[in-house]
């Protein structure tokens, strides 16, 4: 089943037109990478599935149905839960309360706040603190948590390996495996090719908002890649 797709959509803010023909499909349990250098409108893509860029032609379909209008709640009524690009963790708010703000979509399923504390035990102890508090590491678990709360069955992650230490990212890494041997598909958005070879399997490429390039991650040669992303 397709949880996800994009089909020939131009994406604008404002007049700016930023995505060019982008298709996009992701199917259920499902590891993919968007992989392009920064400004060629990754996050474009997401925020185009979210009614944060408009759609001017093409179709976005979540679960298959095309939406047609499309709003955060949207996407995770369908089953979407995006991390977004620098975490925004809710300012003000504790971790406890940035969980429950996910949840808040009410879909049921494995994740609650105690099965996120036990994939993320380092959140359990520091459950009133504020999540702008916690270390850039802690608060992309905070932001993964916050995700997992609606029961997703895709997790859009928008850079998350971006300013994390080697060894967080290795940790991101082996946490985002176990969700994927779990069920959950995974769409990873990255220029950082550290992480992506160890999650996903299947790739598009995106230059100047448009996929110039799409296949198996096994099958991708370096010369596209060092033209591409960061290795
Ligand atoms: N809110 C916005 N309004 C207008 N232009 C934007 C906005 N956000 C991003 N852009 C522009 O859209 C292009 C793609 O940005 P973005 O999707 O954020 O790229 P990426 O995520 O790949 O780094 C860039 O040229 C950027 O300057
Ligand atoms: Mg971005």
């Amino acid at each position: 089943m397709t949880l996800l797709s994009l089909r020939n959509v131009d994406a604008y803010y404002g007049r700016a037109q930023i995505l060019h023909d982008v298709s996009v499909e992701i199917a259920a349990g499902e590891r993919v990478a968007i992989l392009g250098r920064n400004g060629v409108g990754k996050t474009t893509i997401v925020n185009a599935c979210l009614g944060v860029a408009s759609v001017h032609r093409g179709q976005i379909a979540f679960g298959g149905r095309a939406v047609s209008t499309i709003r955060h709640f949207t996407a995770a009524r369908a089953g979407i839960a995006v991390v977004p690009q620098g975490r925004r963790i809710v300012p003000g708010l504790t971790v406890k309360e940035n969980l429950l703000l996910g949840g808040a979509v009410n879909r049921k399923g494995a994740w609650t706040i105690d099965t996120v504390f036990e994939l993320f035990p380092m959140l359990r102890e520091r459950t009133e603190m504020a999540g702008t508090a916690l270390s850039g590491g802690q608060q992309q678990m905070l932001a993964i948590g916050r995700a997992l709360m609606a029961n997703p069955d895709l997790l859009v992650l928008d850079e998350p390996s971006e300013g994390l230490a080697p060894v967080i990212v290795d940790g991101l890494a082996d946490t985002l495996r176990d969700l994927a041997a779990s069920g959950t598909a995974i769409l990873l958005i990255e220029q950082n090719f550290g992480l992506v070879h160890r999650v996903a399997e299947r790739y598009y490429l995106l230059s100047k908002g448009a996929i110039v390039e799409t296949g198996w991650l096994a099958g991708l040669s370096m010369e596209t890649l060092k033209k591409h992303v960061a290795v």
